[in-house]
């Protein structure tokens, strides 16, 4: 059993890095924890490692990384001051979208990552972490939301990966980041 009162952010990082609750284990060449600011208001929560994150074991760091960090300079939120995590852990094959059992299994990892550091908005990026965490359906729909559940405020965007496939949407996320930004400014929230 987890001891709540003394569990950390080093703690699950050891725990993720030796991880074999699922098959992901099998394929990985390592798990990527989520990494930043154990004191954070704000977490970024993506889908899953790609080949970058996988080969570094560090969350964002491959061209999605490259965006996400750009768009971060731009609106004006420095990414030593925020949390980076994902839904799961270790890189899917090929890149696909992680089963709901995988999911599933890997879930206390995040859940604990998010009681730990407690952050006063959640920033799911894309739709994975929006069906994952809130039941949520379409992103492109619903981007720029800002939702309430279980006592935590989320926010809705686009992933970052989405434009290396669709330049235009660089805007779309900038604009929903900077929402962000006025939001965490009238709550006092530092970024
Ligand atoms: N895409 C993600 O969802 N997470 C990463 O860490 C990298 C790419
Ligand atoms: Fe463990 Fe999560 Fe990796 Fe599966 S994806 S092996 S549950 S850390």
């Amino acid at each position: 059993m987890i001891d709540i009162a003394n569990d950390s952010i080093n703690r699950i990082k050891a725990e993720v890095i030796n991880c074999k609750l699922c098959s992901l284990c099998t394929k990985r060449r390592n798990a990527v924890p989520g990494e930043g600011n154990s004191k954070a208001g704000i977490m970024f929560i993506g889908e899953a490692p790609g080949r970058n994150e996988d080969e570094k074991g560090r969350p964002f760091v491959g061209l999605a990384g490259k965006i996400l960090d750009e768009t971060l300079d731009k609106v004006g939120i420095v990414r030593s001051r925020i949390f980076v995590t994902n839904i799961v852990k270790c890189r899917p094959p090929g890149n696909r979208v992680p089963t709901e059992d995988e999911r599933r299994v890997c879930k206390n990892y995040l859940e604990r990552e998010i009681s730990i550091v407690s952050p006063k908005i959640i920033c799911i990026l894309g739709r994975t972490a929006f069906e994952s965490l809130l039941g949520g359906g379409s992103i492109l729909g619903n981007r720029g939301k800002f939702i309430a559940k279980d006592g935590r405020l989320f926010f809705l965007t686009i992933h970052p990966a989405a434009i290396i496939y669709n330049n235009k949407l660089r805007y779309a996320l900038e604009k929903d980041m900077q929402a962000l930004v006025m939001e965490c400014r009238r709550l006092n929230i530092p970024i």
